[in-house]
C-alpha cells in the first residue's frame, strides 16, 4: 500500500464512521506561543479539545503535516524524521476508549482496510501512577477483541502518556499499537524498545486532563480522543520495508541525490547516513518554506530551525560532493512534485521555496568562505600552540560568531595537523544552550492554556485592529501574519509605507472607540462561500474547512476565524500600539497591548 492509498483509506474509513474530514493546518501555529511548529494533528485542535465547539462537529478526521525538532541531531538513522505526516481521528466529547479502540482494531485488521494479521499486533496501555490509575478499561477492550494478555503491555507515563504539545494544555493516558516486524529483537525486546522488532504505528490518546503552568492536571470538561498514525512508518511496515527510506516517500529524493552525487543508496553506511540527513532535512525545509504561513531562514524561532536544516543538509552534501556546487534546489523540486497533490500550497509557493533554498545555500557557502578566512587568520597563532590543540572556546567562537560548523573546524584543523578540544567546545556549546533554553522558557512561559483570558483578549483586539487598519489605510490592507503571546499581539499586514503618527493615533482611537461601545462578539458557522458573500475577511491564503466560523464584533468587523474570543469588547480595557515597523518588503508589523498596557 502506498502513502497516497493509506491517506485515502484512512479518511474513507473514518468518514464512514461518521467523522467529518477537516483540512490539515499550517505547520506554523498561529496565536500560540507554546510550540514553534505543529508537532501533531491535535495541535491545531487544542481550543476544541478544551471545550470550544468545532464547526464541523464532534467527530473529525484529517491528515496533518508535522515537524518535530527535538531530535534533529538523531536524524540520519533509519527511523528519526523531522518532517512527517500524521493521520488522525478525534472525538470531541463524543466516543471514548471503547469505541476508539474498536475502530482502530477494525481499520488495522479488517481485510477491507489494512488487513494486518492480528497476531502481528501488540498493544500498550498506561500502567498508572499516583496521579492517574491504571487503564484497565482499555486493556479489557483489547482483550475482548482477541489480543491475548501477553501482548498487552502496561507501561509507565514515559511510554503511555501523551501531551501536552507545549508546556501546558490537553493531555492524557494513551494506548499504542505496535507491529511485530518479525526481526529478532534484543533480550529486552518489547513495544517501546527501539530494536527493530516492534514498530509503533498508531496511538490512541484519551485526553481528559489539562496540564497547568504549575504542573498539575485538571480534568477537562469533556472526554476526548486524539489519535495519530504516522504515515511514513506505517507504509514502511505494510510494504515489509526495513525503513521509511526504502519507501516511495523517500526513494525519489534519494535517487535524485544519487544522480547529483554519482552514488547510490544502500552501498555504504556513511554515504547513506548523509543521504538520509539531506533528504529528511530538505523535505522539512521545503514544507516550512512552502507553508501557508511560510517563514524565511533567520536567526530566531522557526527561521532558525529552517536555517539549521538547510545548512546541515548543505554540509552533508558538500562532504559528499567534495566541491561547492549548489544542489539543494534539485531535491526541493522533486519533493514539491511528490507532494503537491496532497499539499497544494507547495505548488502555489514553488518559486518562493526554490528561491529561498538557493538564497540560503549561497549565504551558507559565503559563511563557510568567511569562516575559512577567519581560520586562516588565526592559524599562525594556533600553530604556535605547543599542544597542537585548538581550545574549545576558539572553536565555539568560530561557530557562534561566523556560523562555522564544528565539523568543518575539525576538518581544517586536521589539514594542519591540529586537533580541536572537542570537550571544551561541547562545554561552551552546552552553556550556550542552557542560556537559550532559559530564554525560551521565558518566551514560552504561559501559553494559551494558563493565560487564556489575556490571550483571548489580544485575539479579539487583533480583529478590531485589522478592521481599523483597513478603515484608516485602505482595503489593500490584508493580514500577513499574526502571533499572540501573553504579553502582546503582533500583526503583520500588507502596506507599502511606514504609517504616520496621525494614522497610528487614528487606528488606536477607532479600536478604543469600539472597545468603549462594549460590542458583543458572536460567531456563526457557514460555508466558506457564504462567509465570502457575507463580506467576512478571510486570512491570507490559509486553508479552510468546508464549514467555517465567522466571528463578528458588533456590526464592525466580520472575520473567518477559529476563536476563541471574549464575549464583549468592553472586557478588553485600553488598546495601545507599542510599535510600528517594517516586517519585510511591502509588509508592516504592529505590536500592541490591551488592558491599559498591563500584560504579563
Ligand atoms: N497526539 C498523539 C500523537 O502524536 C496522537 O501521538
Amino acid at each position: 500500500m502506498t502513502a497516497n492509498e493509506l491517506r485515502r483509506k484512512y479518511i474513507e474509513f473514518f468518514v464512514e464512521k461518521g467523522h467529518a474530514q477537516i483540512s490539515g493546518k499550517s505547520l506554523i501555529p498561529e496565536n500560540d506561543p507554546t510550540v514553534l511548529f505543529t508537532t501533531a494533528g491535535m495541535h491545531p485542535l487544542v481550543p476544541y479539545l478544551l471545550g470550544e465547539p468545532h464547526p464541523a462537529g464532534d467527530r473529525l478526521v484529517n491528515y496533518q503535516k508535522c515537524i518535530r525538532t527535538g531530535d534533529i541531531e538523531d536524524v540520519g538513522d533509519q527511523s528519526h524524521l523531522t518532517f512527517f505526516e500524521m493521520l488522525g481521528n478525534w472525538s470531541l466529547g463524543d466516543y471514548f476508549k471503547e469505541e476508539a479502540i474498536r475502530m482502530s482494531y477494525e481499520f488495522l485488521t479488517s481485510s477491507a482496510w489494512l488487513g494486518i494479521p492480528p497476531e502481528r499486533l501488540s498493544v500498550t496501555v498506561f500502567a498508572g501512577d499516583e496521579e492517574v490509575s491504571r487503564d484497565d478499561e482499555s486493556a479489557s477492550v483489547w482483550r475482548a477483541l482477541g489480543i491475548p494478555e501477553e501482548r498487552i503491555y502496561y507501561l509507565p507515563r514515559s511510554d503511555n502518556w501523551w501531551g501536552p504539545a507545549g508546556a501546558t494544555g490537553p493531555c492524557g493516558p494513551d494506548s499504542e499499537m505496535f507491529y511485530d516486524t518479525g526481526i529478532p529483537g534484543s533480550a529486552e525486546s518489547r513495544p517501546g524498545v527501539n530494536d527493530g522488532k516492534y514498530m509503533e504505528i498508531w496511538n490512541d490518546v484519551f485526553m481528559q486532563y489539562n496540564k497547568q503552568g504549575d504542573g498539575s492536571y485538571v480534568p477537562l470538561s469533556q472526554q476526548n480522543v486524539d489519535t495519530g498514525m504516522g504515515i511514513e512508518r506505517t507504509v514502511a511496515v505494510l510494504q515489509g520495508k526495513k525503513s521509511v527510506y526504502e519507501t516511495e516517500v523517500f526513494q525519489p529524493i534519494l535517487q535524485n541525490l544519487g544522480d547529483i552525487f554519482s552514488v547510490s543508496y544502500g552501498n555504504d553506511e556513511e554515504t547513506d547516513r548523509s543521504l538520509r540527513i539531506i533528504s529528511d532535512h530538505i523535505k522539512a525545509a521545503t514544507f516550512i518554506l512552502g507553508d501557508e504561513n511560510g517563514v524565511s531562514p533567520s536567526n530566531v524561532g522557526q527561521g532558525y530551525i529552517l536555517r539549521r536544516l538547510i545548512r546541515r543538509a548543505v554540509r552533508h552534501g558538500r562532504k559528499l560532493l567534495g566541491r561547492e556546487d549548489m544542489f539543494l534546489h534539485q531535491p526541493a523540486k522533486t519533493i514539491i512534485e511528490m507532494y503537491r497533490d496532497a499539499y497544494p500550497e507547495l505548488g502555489r509557493n514553488a518559486d518562493k521555496v526554490l528561491d529561498e533554498v538557493v538564497g540560503e545555500e549561497k549565504r551558507f557557502l559565503d559563511t563557510l568562505q568567511k569562516g575559512e578566512h577567519e581560520f586562516e587568520k588565526m592559524l599562525p597563532k594556533l600553530l604556535e600552540e605547543p599542544s597542537g590543540v585548538i581550545p574549545g572556546e576558539v572553536a565555539f567562537r568560530l561557530y557562534d560568531t561566523f556560523g562555522f560548523p564544528i565539523e568543518i573546524t575539525e576538518e581544517l584543523a586536521s589539514e594542519h595537523k591540529l586537533q580541536v578540544d572537542r570537550e571544551g567546545f561541547d562545554e561552551a556549546f552546552r552553556e550556550h544552550q542552557e542560556r537559550s533554553k532559559m530564554d525560551a522558557n521565558q518566551t514560552f512561559k504561559g501559553g494559551l492554556a494558563d493565560h487564556s483570558e489575556h490571550t483571548t483578549k489580544l485575539h479579539t483586539a487583533t480583529h478590531l485592529l485589522h478592521k481599523a487598519l483597513r478603515d484608516v489605510l485602505g482595503d489593500h490592507v490584508a493580514q500577513k501574519g499574526s502571533n499572540i503571546t501573553p504579553e502582546r499581539l503582533r500583526f503583520d499586514f500588507s502596506h507599502p509605507e511606514k504609517m504616520s503618527k496621525e494614522q497610528i493615533k487614528e487606528v488606536e482611537r477607532i479600536v478604543n472607540e469600539k472597545i468603549g461601545e462594549d460590542l458583543p462578539v458572536r460567531y456563526e458557522t457557514m460555508t466558506l462561500e457564504e462567509a465570502r458573500e457575507n463580506g467576512a475577511m478571510a486570512l491570507f491564503g490559509d486553508k479552510y474547512d468546508e464549514v467555517v466560523k465567522v466571528y463578528s464584533v458588533g456590526d464592525y468587523s466580520k472575520e473567518v476565524c477559529g476563536g476563541p474570543h471574549v464575549s464583549r469588547t468592553g472586557e478588553l480595557g485600553g488598546f495601545r500600539i507599542t510599535k510600528e515597523q517594517s516586517s519585510s518588503q511591502g509588509v508592516r508589523r504592529i505590536k500592541a497591548v490591551v488592558g491599559n498596557g498591563e500584560g504579563r
